[in-house]
């Protein structure tokens, strides 16, 4: 095809002046079209011109053309850019709108909830119960439906696209850093045991070594580091959050002998009596004195106000039945004794804000938090505290493909968190729940746990099973269980503490 020139390239091209070019235009013996001469018609009205090798301009040309072409797709891609921001900035604004509508309708619906449990303890009325009993189990599906909706789940997508990744090492344990929050406080609500104290800066416990990645200092540090330590690169979790992906070497608890054992004074935050068989009580912890533990362990409360005739403190021990990934808030299920003076101080004695002191942790009844399997968790009466806390734990992890609770007990009413169970099993896909009544004779319970297992899951090959029970009837379903096929290995027992209320035969 000709190529068109404009005048001063074809001077350039042929070597002479623009004005030459111009003079045979004027005497027509050159045409020009819009300000161009056509190469081959410039050949002919200059035929002994010299013709410089074009390739430079060829060059410069296509490297114009280039340039214009990506101008034009950088203008497209970025109006592209530019709607997709103006987007998100609106579709934020119409979640902050809709977040402050669903904050006002909560605390409607907590004033209610308070309203009806006012009303409930003032003389007992079956259907107000009932109603009560409703409301926190449809509670309890809507806030766990809500990260099911649509909106949530794109809502997670972007954060999991758009917020930093931190990694951990050696564990390669991953989870996702909110710049809302510390990194130690995003490591925590993901399930991980990383290792802290004070949680404000001060101890020193918390630090990392930054491996990869940029961090950022959110709240207030004391804590000095070492020069060799400051060269290396380490920081504390407790005062910075993740700018960009992040590495991080850090220590994590494997294992309980990674727990420290700990005294940590806390406040009674709430006490729930209005169960038939157990209380739970909730403890509030401080910020800069949380309790270290592991999913599924025990410890001793000391209540701080009451004592013995003998001026001995009042304690006991108990399983925590809350999840480590929320250490501000503890929950115990103390089964109702009269003759157990700890069970009889917290039903008529104990009050809100009263201060309880908390010794340990104990126990290894914990979670195989690297294992593959799906989990099978079986609570005997109030074993479910235990139990309560590594599933939370589990699905705070979120690694297990499907998770099963079988809660056993010989009292009808016995399932004092059943709402809990059922809006678990209607609100997550991967969880199910089956509660059982069943007679005290261990040989029905260990047949109707096996019937319930053949008819749920064929294979019982890649299960771990969690089993909180008393001693005797686990000592009957080891073997039971084994024979099923089971592997030793993936079998976890708890001896159940205070809530065994029937003598199994
Ligand atoms: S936990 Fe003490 S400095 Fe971070």
């Amino acid at each position: 095809m000709d190529r068109h020139l404009s005048l001063s390239q074809a001077a350039r091209l042929i070597g002479v002046k623009r004005g030459d070019i111009q003079k045979k235009i004027q005497a027509n013996e050159l045409t020009v079209m819009e300000g161009t001469v056509v190469l081959s018609d410039l050949k002919k009205a200059f035929p002994d011109a010299i013709y410089e090798d074009n390739s430079m301009l060829e060059k410069v040309e296509k490297f114009m053309q280039d340039a214009v072409h990506k101008m034009a797709q950088s203008e497209r891609e970025g109006a592209r850019l530019d709607a997709l921001s103006r987007r998100i900035v609106k579709v934020n604004q119409e979640l902050a709108a809709e977040r402050q509508r669903s904050r006002q309708l909560e605390e409607l619906i907590d004033s209610l909830r308070q309203e009806l449990i006012t009303l409930n303890n003032k003389g007992i009325d079956e259907p107000l119960h009932n109603t009560q009993q409703w409301l926190d189990e449809q509670l309890y599906i809507l806030n766990h439906n809500q990260s099911q909706t649509p909106v949530a789940q794109l809502e997670k997508q972007i954060q999991q696209f758009m917020l930093p990744h931190v990694r951990l090492l050696p564990s390669r344990h991953d989870f996702i850093s909110d710049k809302s929050e510390t990194l130690l406080e995003s490591a925590l609500r993901s399930g991980l045991a990383v290792d802290y104290g004070c949680n404000n800066g001060k101890c020193g416990k918390c630090k990392a070594r930054l491996v990869s990645g940029q961090v950022e200092k959110m709240g207030h540090q004391d804590y000095v580091f070492p020069e060799n330590e400051k060269q290396q690169g380490y920081i504390l979790t407790c005062s910075n959050t993740a700018v960009t992906d992040i590495t991080l070497e850090t220590e994590e608890a494997i294992n309980t002998e990674d727990i420290p054992l700990q005294s940590v004074t806390t406040k009674v935050k709430h006490i729930d009596k209005q169960h038939a068989h157990v209380a739970i009580l909730t403890l509030k912890t401080s910020r800069s004195q949380r309790l270290r533990f592991l999913s599924g362990q025990t410890i001793e409360l000391s209540l701080n106000n009451h004592q013995h005739d003998n001026g001995q403190p009042i304690n006991a021990e108990y399983s925590i039945a809350s999840c480590p990934c929320e250490p501000s808030n503890l929950e115990f299920h103390i089964p109702i004794k009269d003759d157990e003076p700890f069970a009889h101080a917290v039903l008529h004695k104990l009050k809100e804000n009263e201060s309880i002191t908390l010794n340990g942790p104990h126990g290894h009844f914990i979670l195989n938090e690297d294992s593959p399997n799906s989990l099978i968790f079986i609570a005997w009466d109030t074993g479910f505290a235990s139990i309560k806390s590594l599933m939370e734990h589990a699905m705070s992890l979120d690694k297990a493909e499907s998770i099963h609770l079988y809660w056993f007990t010989t009292k009808i009413d016995y399932h004092y968190k059943d709402n809990l169970c059922r809006a678990w099993n209607d609100a997550l896909d991967n969880f199910t729940y089956t509660r059982i009544m069943s007679e005290a004779k261990i040989s029905t319970i260990t047949d109707r746990l096996i019937q319930h297992l053949h008819y749920d899951h064929p294979h019982l090959l890649n299960f771990d099973f969690y089993i909180s029970a008393p001693g005797h009837l686990n000592h009957q379903l080891k073997p039971t269980l084994l024979a099923e096929g089971v592997n030793s290995q993936n079998m976890h027992f708890e001896q159940i503490f205070h809530g065994q209320e029937v003598t199994l035969e």
